[in-house]
């Protein structure tokens, strides 16, 4: 059997052949009579991930956790789908823990029948699955000021993607019959603070989703379990978590969380509000801030991209700070609203390289550099920064968060 492995692996080529025997020796027989000889671990009843693997969400140090953020490790997930354990997290006020079976969803205000809807009533009606990112609005913020978060886990990790299962909202509402003046929908979450956006009628009744189910299992309690709104494309802050209340209104609700934040102050010192839509971005997770390279030679490139105004139809690449793009391979399936893969080949020469990318989504949208956005936002906003990123990678191999100019 031994020798049988040795052919296999040696098919594979002198490079690969040549890197397994260099590891087959007492560490591989070690392993082997830990292995196929003995009988493993017995059938379970949830799964849990290999004890070898330790990728983590990013936790600031802080004395309020219930009011924080947690990022996910953008270069060590793979594919399309965030797993829902990494799913980035922004609370308010903590996690509730809330039993389905008390929880209830009212439809109210500016209809002709307020409803109130248990889980398991919400569950028996007509369901879809979507594929969609959820990007928090201060993702990348630290991008505007003149220190950037070094890795991409800690600068670009408030985004994540999920299949979301549920509800179309827009079929709950003509069961509620809206009237003719609401024009806003309220959504309230059940978390100590009672966390509230107001939603435009038009994409209440468009492509937003009162969500159970993430990833193919119930949502998890820190992604708004048992109730969450989605709203495809749209600020984090506004797919409202524990949703328990949604009231159709002719105004917006002026919450604390569409005033006083996720409001983007100008240079002029007007603050744009209601700034639901999350741009084109794109981001290389490999190779990314604090890895480093062996040496010169080929690289695979890879990152993602996406976008809130629908699919992204193009991800160019730049090896040289830009002097040069090509264009990267997009893995299918690219879906509207979901993250997108991208990988380009790449021939390291040893010197000091810049890389950069740059997304453009359906609309012909295209993700501006960090000078192009300033000269418009200007660097006073905490919020919807999506400026091309660099990273560094240095002669010996380091990889670094490149400065850009403002
Ligand atoms: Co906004």
């Amino acid at each position: 059997m031994k020798q049988a492995n040795r052919r296999r692996f040696l098919a594979l080529g002198p490079a690969v052949g040549g890197a397994l025997i260099g590891c087959s020796g007492e560490k591989k027989q070690a392993a082997e009579e830990d292995g196929p000889n003995r009988l493993g671990k017995p059938i379970s009843e949830y799964g849990e991930r290999s004890e070898f693997e330790k990728a983590r969400r990013l936790r600031p140090e802080t004395k309020t956790p219930e009011q924080a953020s947690s990022r996910t490790p953008l270069a060590e997930v793979h594919g399309m789908i965030t797993p829902s354990s990494l799913h980035f997290e922004r609370h308010h006020a903590g996690v509730p823990n809330i039993d389905p079976a008390k929880h209830t969803l009212m439809i109210h205000g500016l209809v002709e029948r307020p409803l109130l809807f248990s889980v398991a009533e919400l569950k028996r009606l007509p369901s879809v699955s979507k594929i969609y990112f959820i990007e928090c609005a201060g993702n990348s913020g630290s991008e505007w000021g003149a220190k950037p978060a070094p890795d991409a886990q800690s600068s670009h990790g408030l985004v994540s993607c999920s299949e979301w299962t549920g509800v179309p909202l827009s079929l709950l509402l003509e069961e509620a019959g809206v009237r003719k003046e609401a024009q806003w929908v309220i959504a309230e979450g059940a978390d100590a603070c009672k966390m509230n956006r107001s939603v435009p009628i038009a994409k209440a009744k468009e492509d937003v989703l009162v969500a159970y189910a993430q990833n193919g299992e119930a949502i998890r309690p820190e992604q708004g379990y048992p109730l969450r709104l989605v709203i495809p494309g749209w600020e984090g802050n506004i797919n409202v978590k524990w949703l328990r209340r949604l009231e159709l209104a002719e105004q917006p609700a002026m919450s604390r969380q569409e005033t006083s934040k996720y409001t983007d102050l100008e240079a002029s010192g007007k603050a744009r509000q209601f700034t639901f839509v999350m741009d084109a971005k794109s981001l290389i997770t490999f190779p990314s801030g604090g890895q480093k390279l062996e040496g010169p030679g080929f690289y695979e490139v890879r990152g993602i991209a996406w976008s809130g105004r629908g699919k992204i139809t193009k991800v160019e690449v730049s090896f040289d700070a830009g002097k040069n793009w090509q264009s990267a391979s997009l893995q299918d399936p690219v879906l509207p609203m979901a993250i997108t893969r991208f990988r380009a080949g790449w021939r390291w020469d040893g010197t000091e390289s810049t890389l950069l990318s740059r997304s453009t989504d359906e609309t012909g949208y295209v993700q501006p550099a960090r000078a192009e956005l300033i000269a418009v936002r200007g660097m006073n906003s905490n919020y919807h920064y999506n400026g091309v990123h660099g990273w560094k990678v240095e002669t010996t191999g380091a990889v670094s968060q490149a400065v850009q100019p403002a």
